[in-house]
């Protein structure tokens, strides 16, 4: 059960840095893990546990996180110069102060896969524990360019120093343990000490852990909630992390799919989206990409090399290398193999499309079939049609899209173009080869096409 906590709670994702290590002109937040860019996942984690606000801190590249995030863009704070993630906070100050809420969930948004239950954790050993600070830490190998956790003898925590200002002889031998950039703040306590930060440090920046050591300061409550060796929490900062962050997710959510119930062959090479929704008794073979919105009904099987994006599979047989963008295939359906299938196709109960068949905005009736090799665009096909292979549908004059209308048992033979705008009425059949140009009444035979003749040579080739 997810718990939901509503109006006390409000959270800042920090993500105005630039993201130099990252050796891209994207800002960071905006590269994608499993095709959802790394801001969606916070903000999808803080919408489903109902974080009253959802407050993002923008900076580099703050224009095209308004146009990709149109929803939440009202909540987005534009710090102009990126003076640290402390200077961040504090240019959230206002809309925090200003939302009435109690606690406030700070995270960096270069952590996109921390999941709720170890923000409940934190939260809940901060509530019960009636602390006024708290972070989440995580014990690693590697500690490089994280900030460690300072403890004393008793176990609490004291600091959270960056590795390029470590001392030991000062802050002691170093733990493994580090800090997460994920921090709960008791909204009245953070307004004691959120203005003090300084700039006295290696970087000369304003660093939202200094609030550790302000908070000690002032004899407040600080808590430490440790989740252990748990690479959700790891920061992407590199394209090396970024690569090893987006494999952790993809392998998580195959074996959560394969504990409910979908076969997934070849695991390894099947990468699906965070919001794909695959119902038990789907059998999928790797290599294998599903993203976006897409669900995939029981007893559809899913060939290797298939990409899909954005579509609804019911029932049917995706055969391999076949590539389906929002589309949307009824049951006993089979697609490919070498399918295209682009936005806006319905493929109905029982219909087929082929090798090399490409459709876009067209719908294929029930049990209507293109076998073989054929452009069907701006389409309306309705049922038990059937299609000859190199059939063409001419929708575009270089000007406007016109649309084709293909009533139900037609006939169309091989090789045929179909210039639309045109209507093939019901049960008529085109002959092989015709280019039609006029609209085919129903129950007819059009031929288009210049009639053979066999002429007798005078002179016939000699036989060598
Ligand atoms: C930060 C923490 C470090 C922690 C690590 C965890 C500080 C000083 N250090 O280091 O203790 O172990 O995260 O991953 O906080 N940002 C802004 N505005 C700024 C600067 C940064 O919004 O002026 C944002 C960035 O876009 C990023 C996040 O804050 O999403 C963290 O910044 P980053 O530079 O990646 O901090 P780290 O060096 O990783
Ligand atoms: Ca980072």
């Amino acid at each position: 059960m997810r718990r939901l906590y509503g109006r006390d709670f409000v959270a800042v994702i920090l993500a105005a840095g630039k993201g130099t290590r990252m050796m891209s002109d994207l800002p960071k937040v905006m590269q994608e893990l499993l095709r959802k860019p790394m801001l969606w996942y916070l903000l999808d984690t803080f919408r489903k546990m109902d974080f009253h606000k959802r407050l993002v801190v923008t900076g580099h590249g703050h224009e095209l996180l308004e146009k990709k995030f149109p929803y939440d863009k009202d909540d987005f704070i534009i710090q102009t110069e990126q003076l640290g993630t402390g200077h961040a906070l504090q240019e959230a100050w206002p809309a925090i102060r200003d939302s009435g809420a109690q606690w406030l969930i700070v995270a960096n948004g270069d952590t996109p896969l921390v999941s709720d239950q170890n923000l409940d954790k934190l939260i809940s050993q901060m509530i019960s524990a009636g602390a006024d600070l708290g972070l989440l830490s995580l014990r690693l190998d590697h500690q490089s360019g994280y900030g460690r956790v300072v403890r004393d003898k008793a176990g609490r925590v004291r600091a959270v120093v960056e590795e390029k200002d470590y001392n030991p002889q000062l802050h002691g031998p170093s733990s493994a343990e580090v800090n997460s950039g994920i921090y709960i703040f008791r909204v009245s306590a953070l307004a004691e000490v959120i203005f003090d930060l300084d700039a006295n440090n290696e970087q000369k920046e304003l660093y939202i852990t200094q609030l550790i050591s302000l908070a000690n300061d002032r004899n407040m409550h600080v808590l430490g909630v440790s989740a252990g060796n748990c690479p959700e929490l790891m920061g992407i900062n590199t394209p090396a992390e970024l690569v090893m962050q987006e494999e952790y997710l993809r392998s998580k959510i195959v074996d959560r799919m394969i504990s409910q119930g979908v076969i997934i062959r070849n695991k390894d090479q099947v990468r699906i989206g965070p919001e794909v929704r695959i119902e038990a008794g789907a059998d999928i073979t790797g290599p294998c990409e599903i993203y976006g919105a897409s669900f995939v009904g029981s007893g559809t099987r899913i060939n290797s090399h298939c990409y899909i994006e954005d579509s609804s599979i019911l029932d049917s047989e995706i055969l391999s290398f076949s590539h389906i963008h929002k589309s949307d295939i009824k049951e006993q359906t089979s697609i490919g193999p070498f399918a295209r299938l682009r936005p806006g196709t319905v493929m109905e109960k029982g219909s087929k499309a082929g090798n090399f068949v490409e459709i876009k905005n067209s719908s294929i009736g029930r049990y209507s079939k293109v076998n073989h090799l054929s452009y069907i665009g701006d389409t309306e096909m309705s049922q038990k049609v059937n299609i000859g292979a190199g059939t063409i549908t001419c929708n575009y004059d270089g000007r406007n899209k016109h649309r084709t209308i293909i009533e139900q048992q037609v006939f169309i033979g091989s090789n045929t173009s179909l210039v639309a705008p045109v209507r093939i009425g019901e049960r008529s059949m085109v002959g092989a080869g015709s280019t039609i140009t006029r609209d085919v009444p129903e129950e007819s035979l059009a031929i288009a096409r210049t009639r053979q003749e066999n002429l007798i040579q005078k002179n016939p080739l000699k036989k060598s």
